[in-house]
């Protein structure tokens, strides 16, 4: 009827002397054009030339001025109802071929997912995050949920609602970094410098019953072989109407048995003084010493001597006050741990510093697999 590729060009009707038969020869050789449109490409040519600015059917559109006023209206509307066809044919083709077009690089694009990986190409886990990984994973097992808190903190987070007033001789004990104040006269705001304050955002925001950890960076002034200005601690909490020391003792014992995965790691809890919890205690585990090599774990005769890994106690009744909990009805435990120190144990990794150098050669020695998960059925 016409011709779309511009060699034969069919003439076309002339409107005058258009009738139904042809309004349903043109309505098929439409369809055929639309039919034989193999792409997205063709397809769009099709609709130029019939709907285009010059295309076919709106030229008849515009040759509608010439009929004559009595078969004007009723051509008109066969030609905007032919037009709508066309346009639904095309929407409808193309929704097939764009269809098409996807399953077709579906199919090129396949995936075979046994492959194995190529580790080569992968970098490295620094331990930090996977010694924090595999902590979290073990508690996440004991139902405590992860929590976080800023950095920067202020004084009353970081010192004072844990019962450290101004004046307490336990400030000394953490040698601070402080920032400028953020306006005049108000306190300066503190690295802070345990993640202890995230216990008290969490009591500040939730109500018992509460049982998180919080892993996060903290800030110290010291720099040796065992210390560096920063670090990490991994802090917990776990509070409700009935837990007691009993429960302190099981969660942290179970622990450090899963970390260090030795069921019979040997352990000792030692008294000792932290300002938010009464009583206090530091847990110390076994280990052995042979030619100036140290183990974890207990030799023949149990341990020969023993490492400080945590820090723990009964949550102070003053701290649960100063967040508006109700001591007389609420109980609990909080610990504290540095994550290097057991990254150092766990991995024997002997200078903290070397955490911090960025030397590929140790991180390459010294780092894990970014594809391994830390889960206790895994093995920790
Ligand atoms: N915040 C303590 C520190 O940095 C560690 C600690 C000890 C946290 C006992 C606790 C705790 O929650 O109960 O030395």
């Amino acid at each position: 009827m016409f011709g779309c590729n511009g060699s034969h060009p069919t003439p076309f009707f002339i409107l005058r002397f258009f009738t139904m038969t042809d309004f349903a020869a043109l309505k098929n050789a439409c369809a055929d054009h639309i039919a034989a449109a193999q792409d997205l490409p063709a397809l769009d040519e099709v609709r130029v030339l019939l709907l285009g600015k010059k295309g076919k059917i709106t030229e008849l559109l515009k040759s509608l001025a010439s009929l004559p006023p009595e078969t004007r209206k009723e051509t008109g509307a066969a030609i905007n109802a032919l037009k709508e066809d066309i346009t639904a044919a095309i929407a409808e083709k193309q929704g097939r071929l764009n269809q098409a077009a996807l399953q077709a690089r579906m199919l090129a694009e396949k995936v075979d997912v046994t492959l194995p990986v190529r580790c080569e190409s992968l970098g490295n886990l620094h331990p930090i995050p996977q010694t924090i990984e595999e902590i979290v994973a073990i508690f996440a097992d004991m139902g405590l949920k992860v929590a976080e808190g800023p950095d920067v903190e202020s004084d009353f987070y970081n010192f004072t609602a844990l019962n450290m007033p101004p004046d307490h001789p336990a400030r000394q004990m953490q040698d601070s970094f402080y920032l400028p104040p953020r306006r005049e006269g108000e306190e300066p705001p503190v690295l802070r410098t345990q993640t202890s304050p995230v216990q008290i955002r969490t009591m500040l925001t939730q109500q018992p019953p509460i049982r998180i950890i919080a892993p996060g960076r903290t800030f110290r002034n010291d720099y040796d072989q065992t210390h560096t200005p920063m670090f990490h601690q991994v802090e917990g909490l776990v509070l409700d109407e009935t837990t007691h020391m009993g429960h302190l003792k099981g969660v942290l014992i179970e622990f450090l048995r899963c970390c260090f995965a030795m069921p019979d790691l040997p352990f000792r809890f030692r008294l000792s003084y932290f300002p938010f919890t009464e009583p206090s205690a530091e847990i110390d585990i076994g280990c052995t010493r042979h030619n100036g090599t140290l183990t974890i774990g207990g030799g023949k005769n149990g341990a020969e001597d023993w490492l400080e890994v945590l820090g723990c106690g009964m949550v102070h009744a003053k701290v649960l006050e100063n967040c508006k909990i109700d001591s007389s009805r609420i109980q609990g435990f909080a610990f504290g741990m540095g994550v290097e120190r057991l990254a150092m144990l766990k991995y024997g990794i002997p200078d903290l510093r070397t955490f911090f150098e960025s030397d590929l050669r140790w991180l390459r020695h010294y780092g894990f697999s970014a594809l391994q998960t830390p889960t206790l059925a895994g093995g920790i």
